[in-house]
């Protein structure tokens, strides 16, 4: 069986940043349930230049998270809520995914993709939620059943010992992990059914 392949993208630039820190949390969960991980961080999204839709030429940053998705079998987004919605360096790091319209599996076509959201309101949580949800759509994705929403004002997110304290967040990253490594594990078992299939029509001859 293949083990699947799940990319984090997301979080601020502020250090200790709760959207990337769950993002890294649901990450981890899916690698307890047997997949192996990549995470863009915040650091690592502020590297991106500007996507500018004119230009072809892309950073070393750039294809290697464009590289990351291509070979990704389930994601894991992660944005603040600013203003109510995704911030710039998240949107900006999936503008950049517009390079997979013309793959084979265009975009995040059939790929389980989990949210996470973290802001100081339950409205920009909703809101953002929902923006990101639209997102995926567009990019042909499948969003979890499951989002990760964490409001950094009402609720303890983090103990000292940086683990989750918030008993709902908890269960709600273990739950996406589970959700995403459920689509991921099925899609690879079909791709490897189709692939057999394949090799043994090719040999009837
Ligand atoms: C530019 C900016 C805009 C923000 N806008 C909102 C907002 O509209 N509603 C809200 O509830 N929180 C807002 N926040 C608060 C952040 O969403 C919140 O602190 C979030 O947890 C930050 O994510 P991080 O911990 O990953 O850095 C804003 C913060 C910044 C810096």
């Amino acid at each position: 069986m293949v083990q699947p392949f799940i990319v984090g993208i997301g979080g601020t630039t502020r250090s200790g940043s709760s959207s990337e820190r769950l993002t890294i949390a649901v990450l981890k969960e899916t690698e307890r349930l047997g997949a192996r991980t990549l995470m863009f961080g915040g650091a690592k999204l502020a590297a991106l230049p500007h996507f500018a839709p004119e230009s072809p030429e892309r950073t070393a940053e750039q294809l290697e998270l464009i590289t990351a998705v291509r070979a990704a079998d389930g994601l894991v987004i992660g944005t603040p809520g600013y203003h109510a919605g995704i911030s710039g360096l998240v949107k900006n790091a999936i503008d950049l995914l517009e390079d997979t319209r013309q793959d084979k599996r265009v975009y995040f076509d059939h790929m389980p993709v989990g949210v996470v959201v973290s802001a100081a309101g339950w409205q920009a949580i909703g809101h953002t939620l929902g923006a990101m949800r639209a997102v995926i759509a567009a990019m042909r994705g499948w969003a979890t059943p499951i989002g990760v929403t964490a409001n950094t004002v009402a609720q303890t997110v983090f103990n000292r010992e940086g683990e989750i304290a918030d008993a709902d967040i908890a269960r709600a990253v273990a739950g996406q992990a589970l959700q995403i490594m459920r689509h991921a594990t099925s899609n690879t078992h079909h791709a490897e059914q189709a692939n057999r299939n394949h090799l043994e029509n090719s040999h009837a001859v």
